[in-house]
């Protein structure tokens, strides 16, 4: 596997990946990978000859007193997975060579989508999602991208941001990978302590819950909502929770009822580990 650190290198081996007519799955992550991210690699590798991935940790997506710093660094054990599984390039900017020495006046943003859900608690986050993703659009230039719905809100935007720049690429969306016991696998799972790793489990029982009143009939979101919570609170007590919402899964905005398919999402903070996750209910 080539690691590429520069944009003209990057630049140089899609050239030539292209003119020999091979197609090109690309899987942009920020590390400290898991399973997750490995199953986008996998289906990437499923459906292009080349698959290239990139590794960088986007300053401009974390807030002021979120935890750009801390995040978690593992580069030697990233290039082990991805050389294992087939990736033929790894993409690995530093902030320099990405935003320039002088940072980015220059901004992408996708209107309206942003103000729910994660939005609504990480001011400037998707715009710093955007901007990189059609930063590397443009320098990776694949025939496909590979998103988690571990993170549907950022999959939505970054569909329609896609569409609506016409950038030629094909979005794919894969479904959320979790451990055995059902927590959703995150880079941030290990900031959580042993007690914490338990409490966070409530996150995913309280989505089953919903899913299974809602088989039973239930539509009414706040039903759902308020019952989510009390399951919440009854697993982690000291749980924070930032949303749990209802929404449509196009617009994302909260449902009043449910009526075709809908998006049960919600973040939670476990001791100082911002966790989210998400079921589609048909
Ligand atoms: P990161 O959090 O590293 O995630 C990279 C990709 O892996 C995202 O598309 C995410 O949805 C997907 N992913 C994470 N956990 C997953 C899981 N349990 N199952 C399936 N897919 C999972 O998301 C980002 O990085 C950044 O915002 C990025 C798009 C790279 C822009 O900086």
């Amino acid at each position: 596997m080539q690691v590429i650190e520069t944009i003209k290198e990057m630049r140089a081996v899609t050239a030539k990946y292209r003119t020999e007519g091979k197609t090109i799955g690309f899987v942009p992550t920020m590390g400290a990978l898991h399973e997750g991210h490995m199953s986008l690699v996998r289906a990437a590798r499923a459906e292009n000859d080349i698959v290239i991935a990139s590794v960088f940790v986007n300053p401009t997506q974390f807030g002021p007193n979120e935890d750009y710093t801390r995040y978690p660094r593992t580069f030697d054990e990233d290039c082990e997975l991805l050389e294992r599984e087939g990736c033929g390039a790894l993409f690995f900017p530093s902030p320099e060579e990405m935003y320039g020495m002088a940072g980015s006046l220059t901004w992408v943003s996708v209107d309206q989508l942003p103000e729910h859900l994660c939005g609504l608690h990480r001011p400037d986050h998707f715009q710093g999602v955007t901007t990189v993703v059609a930063k590397f659009f443009n320098i990776v230039d694949p025939h496909r991208a590979y998103f988690g719905q571990k993170d549907y809100q950022q999959s939505v935007i970054i569909r329609r941001m896609t569409a609506d720049l016409n950038f030629p690429v094909e979005i794919r969306v894969m479904p959320i990978v979790r451990e055995s016991d059902g927590l959703a696998l995150s880079s941030r799972n290990r900031y959580l302590s042993a007690d914490e790793r338990l409490k966070a489990l409530a996150l995913v029982d309280s989505l089953r819950l919903a899913e299974q009143l809602y088989s039973q009939g239930e539509k009414n979101p706040a039903v759902l909502t308020d019952m989510m919570q009390r399951s919440i609170l009854g697993g982690a007590p000291n749980a924070k929770i930032e949303y749990i919402a209802v929404v449509h899964p196009d617009t994302l905005e909260p449902l009043k009822t449910i009526k075709g398919t809908a998006v049960i999402a919600l973040a939670v903070v476990i001791g100082t580990t911002r966790l989210i996750d998400n079921v589609i209910i048909e």
